[in-house]
């Protein structure tokens, strides 16, 4: 029996009902292009209105995040995925949630308990340490050692508002190695397989914090990982779920997989995460907007590097692909039999109208290629030959010459009149609330923001910020991954204008006086023709909506907790203040 219905029997043998998986394209939810976790499709119950099944469900859910798209190719990264959950509306909490998850991995998958370490939620100023959780896994024979307390790590939401509540996350130590006896969770061997979130709390939008009406429980699991790390592989592509599709791609274009990982694991992915966004009943086609745009974009970049392995592509290679990926899933998913007519319909019509301009696309690049690719050229490659951004990176990525993304981008967008909601999506502003620590947490991405210029480039700017009473996070465009040295230096230059108390003050002016006086305007044409601009000593101006703290010395101190990749030449800060 597979993971998933050992999962479910599992479950259900403990009092759950299965639900079904909701679509990939979330049925009344147009704040978000997929459902990108188990519990999405169950926030209202979560909030506590009644489900009809009751209080105890269990589930495999379609998931779907686009964010990462250029980090598809390594050996881990996929755009579609399927996470495992158990939920307790109202019903169990901790002490179940954890023996299940417990017996689940010891007795039903047999790992042994020393592979196996866990985090606990630390406390922070309104939550305490959770010592219920931690007594629970040390009675169930998790030794000291092997469990770790964070606060940054150990409490979830699914957005700015809405449930949330501290968590506890199972990690497996994937290595032939000795297994140490105290779990370090900067160490990667050990990897993260389940997250047990005790749901008891509602985010208002002022950051405040309340009970829910009820005690939750919400588990996922991310299926695609477990199986690999139980397998023993650290290639996900080479673990069973993935291998028969590589066989496939091996045998369409006659090559191996070892020495063309990368195009293949592109294919794999690309056309099975386009086949579920066809299949889905919201009938989404190859389209330049919102998920149509996401499906345009994975078939192009999967077609390319179709034709980097030398596949012919006029033949039925993508047919071939999708058949493989609808049998191998379609016990699961009805859908993908009822609709696979128009699934291999649009897939093969997509590839025709790619494959039109591709080559002349693909001509006109080797004769622009000379020098670096500017935001017009990078537009009209998208305009007249259909290169989303992303295969304009990769072909220039493979001459060594870099593309003006954010010329691009401010193309794209006066030419797309994007509909309000999939702009807001895209550029949302990145307050959340106004309480005190999410203004000290503003005014602490301003100095980031002035930080990344004077250490990393003048040409960062920001390209989205999203802040919650926990952390902020902060993109930026940038095209190579922060040095240890450059995230030390950015750190500390914001901890020296910090310690400089350096006044913040605010003034009104017209969109021009703001272009003039030299402050940061982002997406302009998104703001009145009064805008006001933030200043901070003379380190920061900003066309900003506020607020702010008054004077720097009222952030604390600034921390940099990770770097990483948000999407195609865009990194991500995630930061916090103390
Ligand atoms: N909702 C939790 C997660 O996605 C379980 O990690």
């Amino acid at each position: 029996m597979n993971l998933k219905d050992k999962y479910i029997d599992f479950f259900v043998s403990k009092g759950h009902k299965q639900i079904p998986s909701a679509p990939v394209v979330p049925e009344n939810d147009p704040s978000v292009l997929f459902n990108t976790a188990g519990m999405q499709p169950l926030i209202p119950y979560l909030m506590g209105e009644t489900h009809p099944l009751g209080t105890r469900l269990v589930d495999y859910q379609k998931c779907i995040r686009t964010t990462d798209l250029d980090e598809v190719g390594d050996m881990t990264h996929h755009t579609f995925f399927e996470m495992l959950g158990n939920w307790s509306l109202g019903d169990y909490f901790k002490k179940e949630s954890i023996s299940w998850s417990f017996e689940f991995l010891t007795k039903v998958l047999n790992i042994p308990v020393n592979r196996l370490a866990v985090t606990v939620f630390k406390g922070d100023d309104k939550v305490p340490y959770d010592k219920e959780a931690h007594d629970l896994w040390l009675n169930l024979g998790i030794s000291e050692g092997h469990i770790a307390s964070t606060t940054e790590d150990n409490f979830w939401a699914a957005g700015e508002t809405g449930p949330c509540g501290t968590d506890t996350e199972i990690f497996y130590f994937r290595s032939d190695e000795d297994i140490p006896e105290v779990f370090d969770t900067e160490d990667d061997r050990w990897v993260e397989i389940w997250n047990n979130v005790f749901m008891q709390f509602k985010r208002n939008k002022d950051g405040s914090i309340e009970n829910l009406p009820k005690k939750n429980v919400d588990t996922g699991m991310g299926y695609e990982r477990v199986v690999a790390v139980l397998e023993g592989k650290t290639d996900n592509y080479t673990s069973s779920l993935w291998i028969d599709v590589i066989k496939l791609i091996e045998s369409i274009s006659n090559k191996k997989y070892i020495g063309n990982e990368e195009s293949m694991r592109i294919i794999a992915d690309h056309i099975r995460t386009a086949v579920f966004i066809l299949a889905d009943d919201a009938k989404i086609k190859p389209s330049n907007k919102d998920q149509g745009y996401i499906v345009r974009r994975l078939i192009r970049r999967a077609i390319r590097h179709a034709k980097k392995l030398g596949i012919e592509i006029n033949s039925n290679w993508e047919q071939e692909i999708a058949e493989l990926i609808i049998s191998k899933y379609s016990n699961y998913y009805e859908e993908l039999i009822r609709n696979k007519k128009d699934v291999l319909e649009a897939l093969n019509k997509e590839k025709n109208k790619f494959n039109k301009t591709l080559e002349k696309g693909l001509k006109e690049f080797e004769k622009i290629s000379d020098k670096d690719i500017d935001g017009i050229t990078a537009f009209h490659l998208f305009d007249t030959y259909g290169f989303p951004l992303e295969l304009t990176i990769e072909l220039a990525k493979e001459k060594n010459l870099k593309v003006d993304i954010e010329g691009y981008n401010q193309k794209f967008k006066e030419h797309q009149e994007l509909s309000r909601n999939s702009s807001q999506g895209k550029f949302k502003g990145g307050l959340a609330g106004d309480s005190e620590i999410e203004t000290r947490y503003h005014t602490a991405t301003h100095l980031l923001n002035a930080a990344l210029k004077v250490v990393v480039s003048p040409d960062c700017h920001q390209m989205g910020s999203n802040i919650t009473t926990e952390r902020m996070r902060f993109d930026f465009n940038c095209d190579h991954k922060l040095s240890d040295e450059e995230k030390k230096k950015v750190e500390d230059l914001v901890n020296k204008w910090i310690k400089e108390e350096l006044p913040v003050t605010k003034e009104e002016m017209t969109k021009q006086e703001a272009i003039d006086s030299g402050a940061e305007c982002m997406f302009i044409e998104k703001y009145p023709d009064i805008v006001t601009v933030y200043s901070i000593g003379d380190v920061s101006k900003e066309l900003c909506g506020g607020p702010h703290v008054k004077n720097t010395k009222e952030i604390g101190e600034f921390k940099i907790k990770k770097e990483e990749s948000s999407s195609q030449g865009i990194r991500r800060i995630k930061a916090v203040i103390k």
